[in-house]
């Protein structure tokens, strides 16, 4: 988750100092053409809290900018948060700040690993899909189920081959031998053919995709007919707004299920915002829809979802929402706050 990249922007108050971990940098290394690969650990050399595979840490930056980037390294290991960070050149400052700025022995605070891409890791298939600096989550699956003797294919695209992160670590590792790199300035013979890789589904078998949008939407088009819904998991580096975006706003009304009072949205306005301008306070983290921090369960109305982290069928259940960008098509509805 998210990615080597998230960029995203705080409104409203972050986890409390005490949920925060103080790490250091312990190794920075140019692993790619933009791409600057970081370990962090704990600054007493102690162990970290435990992380899942698709897992993801908040990144606490000066000046208040938060940025989420996916943990990379075997789950397993519990000296080291290993993250790869693309220097985004229409960013807002985080990931330039983290290129030019830290330093091996430096200190940074993160939040606890989070996990809103996971992995069914009893599968008997799995197939891996990379796209750019989406190669973080991924190879931290593949990690995983190389760990647990599980079958799987796993293919990485990038732009060219100055642009492959990892690819020392990847060709060394115990599962190099599934791994199919692709090039968009490579041959025609070795570009992804994500039709044909996705024509067929192995019995019980469980696609996951990390990458930048256009690249998605193709697997998630290409996946179409054989893959059901949840047998597809998808990580985004943004929402550049989705599902119900180009229908008009609508204001209604948020209840409090705790104790009955009510507050209007209006258009344009978000419901973290409103609550938390009458002190209740969500904790929210990427505020586009895409980490799954904010996740509230409904009691009654009906969202108009408008994330990128719940699935299809969570947004057909209705029972749970992101109250950072999503919204409602009834004129009310009851949270569970
Ligand atoms: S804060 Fe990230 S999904 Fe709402």
């Amino acid at each position: 988750m998210i990615v080597g990249l998230l960029e995203n922007r705080k409104t409203t108050p972050s986890p409390k100092a005490d949920a925060r971990l103080r790490l250091r940098v312990t190794r920075r290394q140019e692993c790619a053409q933009g791409i600057a690969a970081f370990d962090l650990a704990a600054a007493d050399g102690g162990e970290l809290p435990a992380f899942t595979a698709g897992s993801h840490i908040d990144v606490y930056l000066p000046g208040g900018m938060t940025r989420q980037y996916s943990l990379r390294n075997n789950p397993a290991e519990r000296h080291r948060y290993c993250i790869g960070v693309l220097r985004e050149a229409a960013g807002r400052g985080g990931s330039a700040y983290m290129h030019d700025r830290l330093k091996a022995g430096d200190t940074v605070e993160t939040g606890r690993p989070r996990n809103a891409f996971e992995l069914e890791d009893q599968a008997p298939f799995s197939v891996l899909l990379a796209g750019g600096i989406g190669i973080t989550p991924i190879l931290s699956m593949a990690h995983r189920l190389s760990a647990l003797g599980r079958d799987f294919a796993f293919h990485y695209g990038a732009r060219s081959m100055l642009r492959l992160a990892f690819r020392d670590e990847i060709q060394a590792s115990a599962f190099a031998d599934k791994v199919r790199f692709h090039l968009d300035d490579g041959p025609a013979e070795q570009k992804l053919d994500l039709a044909a890789l996705l024509s067929n589904r192995r019995p019980g078998a469980h696609l996951y995709a990390c990458g930048p949008a256009g690249f998605l939407d193709a697997v998630i088009a290409a996946a179409r007919n054989a893959w059901p819904s949840e047998a597809v998991h998808r990580e985004y580096f943004a929402n550049a707004g989705r599902p119900n975006q180009a229908i008009k706003d609508r204001p209604f009304r948020v209840t409090l299920a705790s104790d009955g009072r009510s507050f209007e949205v209006v258009p344009g306005r978000s419901i973290v915002e409103v609550l938390g301008e009458n002190g209740i306070e969500i904790q929210v983290s990427c505020e586009q829809g895409i980490c799954g921090t904010c996740v509230t369960r409904v009691i009654s109305g009906v969202p108009d979802h408008r994330d990128l982290v719940l699935t299809e069928k969570q947004h057909a259940a209705g029972d749970r929402m992101t109250p950072c960008c999503s919204r409602a098509l009834t004129d009310e509805l009851v949270l569970d706050l």
